[in-house]
């Protein structure tokens, strides 16, 4: 069983700013401003509350990576990410139980650059899980 550590959960959002007044009036604070991710075409803030951090994500052009998603869902979480002590055996463990890559690993300019992969689970839907 692989052995992770949540590390945000994602929230698709489509006014990024009202979002973040919202989600401050809720008691979260901003741990790290926005930063544009030019891969995913998709600005992303972090917010922390009781030790639980929101990843604010909004897209920024049509062809975003989850502008589909957006016009599917509106606003609402739509993934939680992972960090892990060993990526290539919980990567391997994880698509051995079920779960599909939808990307490959590529860097995440809000985690530093640390490369991120995406993958979909037929039963729970989409996780992320950090390198
Ligand atoms: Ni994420």
């Amino acid at each position: 069983m692989p052995a992770l550590t949540v590390h945000h959960i994602g929230y698709l959002v489509k006014k990024l700013d009202k979002a973040i007044q919202t989600f401050h009036s809720l008691g979260y604070e901003t741990e790290q401003d926005t930063v544009y991710d030019k891969f995913r075409k998709v600005n992303i803030c972090f917010l922390i509350k009781d030790g639980c951090r929101v990843e604010l994500v909004s897209p920024v052009s049509e062809d975003s990576v989850v502008s589909g998603l957006m016009k599917k869902y509106k606003n609402c979480p739509y993934h939680i990410c992972y960090e892990t002590a060993d990526f290539e055996a919980d990567y391997a463990a994880l698509t051995a139980d079920g779960f599909l890559a939808i990307d490959t690993p590529t860097p995440a300019p809000a985690l530093g650059g640390r490369e991120v992969v995406f993958l979909n689970s037929p039963v729970i839907g989409m996780i992320e899980l950090i390198r």
